[in-house]
């Protein structure tokens, strides 16, 4: 598995992450299967949400699994996100809830500390003195060793940056092949013939770079948001040509293909997938050692839908 070493973070990461977000519908026995697997084929990364699942379930349900795997605590790096609160219908970074939050998690996961926080999507009623306090907070007590956030743009982090004294060095936002709006825009710059030109991050990708924050990529398989896969889905079929022709040459799947699409870019990226089947999980992880050519990342992104100014 190829690593990388997050810039001002953990070292040797794996650039394939474990989801967890699908976690709640298994059993624990077949949890700790996903969490093995993956562990198995090279992934020492785990991401989690406080609100994956109904009251953190994914959380509790790796807790549960964990002893079964034969893994420690320090074999792997365990991440979460707060800050979404689907049960009150609000966003919310309060000092409080991020608190609170942490709080609740390492309970959860019966952990000691978090290897990394995000900062889940924005909470437009942020006061970034509050998420300060909360960070020194946590991270004087030793319950987080880095903070991040997810889906924002570059304006709001530096925002944060202003107050908060921890190096922000994770932005999880979606990326894959279907959904490649973070890379369409700097393509079709100032194009007024396509909406492929529009730019909805603020050139986040750019920014990340240009600033030390390592990218994670979510949902790498899906279409929309939550439309299901584009693997063997007979709405992209000039994808899923594209997909068979290169998995054929490589001998692997078209799923690790789509995911070695995102480690190819020199930004560096992780990939998190969402697989809870443990044979997608080792197919995807062979996805670390395919190498595409220039011609082949293009090649694929062209096959997508999308065409060259
Ligand atoms: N920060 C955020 O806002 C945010 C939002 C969403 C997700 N996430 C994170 O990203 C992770 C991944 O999200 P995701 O689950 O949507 O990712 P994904 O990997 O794009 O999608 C997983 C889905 O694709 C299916 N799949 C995978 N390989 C397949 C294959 N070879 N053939 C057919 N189907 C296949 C899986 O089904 P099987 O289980 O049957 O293989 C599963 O239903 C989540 O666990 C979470 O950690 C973050």
């Amino acid at each position: 598995m190829k690593t990388i070493n997050i810039i001002n973070g953990p070292m040797n990461v794996s650039a394939i992450i474990q989801g967890c977000m699908r976690m709640p519908a298994l059993t624990k026995e077949a949890a700790a299967k996903v969490i093995r697997t993956a562990y198995d084929c090279g992934v020492n990364f785990y991401d989690h949400a406080t609100c994956y699942g109904e009251n953190g379930a994914a959380e509790t349900r790796f807790a549960e699994a964990f002893p079964f795997t034969g893994l420690k605590r320090e074999d792997i790096y365990i991440q979460s996100k707060c800050g979404l609160c689907f049960d009150r219908n609000e966003f919310d970074w309060t000092k409080e809830n991020i608190l609170s939050s942490v709080d609740d998690s390492l309970r959860r996961l019966n952990i000691e500390y978090l290897d990394t926080l995000l900062l889940h999507r924005p909470d437009v009623l942020y006061d970034p003195e509050e998420v300060a306090e909360a960070f020194d907070e946590l991270e004087k007590s030793g319950k987080v060793r880095h903070f991040g956030v997810s889906n924002l743009v570059p304006m709001q982090i530096d925002l944060l940056k202003k107050y908060v004294k921890q190096p922000l060095i994770i932005n999880q936002v979606q990326l894959s092949l279907e959904q490649s709006q973070l890379i369409d825009q700097a393509l079709y710059m100032n194009n007024k013939t396509t909406e492929f030109s529009i730019n909805r991050d603020g050139n986040a990708l750019d920014y990340c770079r240009l600033n030390d924050i390592t990218i994670q990529a979510w949902s790498p398989l899906q279409v929309g948001m939550f439309g299901g896969t584009f693997i063997d889905n007979p709405e992209f079929p000039e994808l899923n040509k594209t997909l068979t022709d290169l998995a054929e040459r490589e001998n692997v799947s078209k799923a690790a293909i789509a995911i070695a699409w995102i480690l190819r870019h020199p930004a560096k990226m992780q990939a998190i997938i969402g697989t809870m089947n443990p044979d997608h999980i080792k197919d995807i992880c062979a996805a670390s050692d395919v190498k595409l050519s220039h011609h082949d990342w293009y090649a694929l992104y062209l096959a997508a839908g999308k065409y060259l100014p």
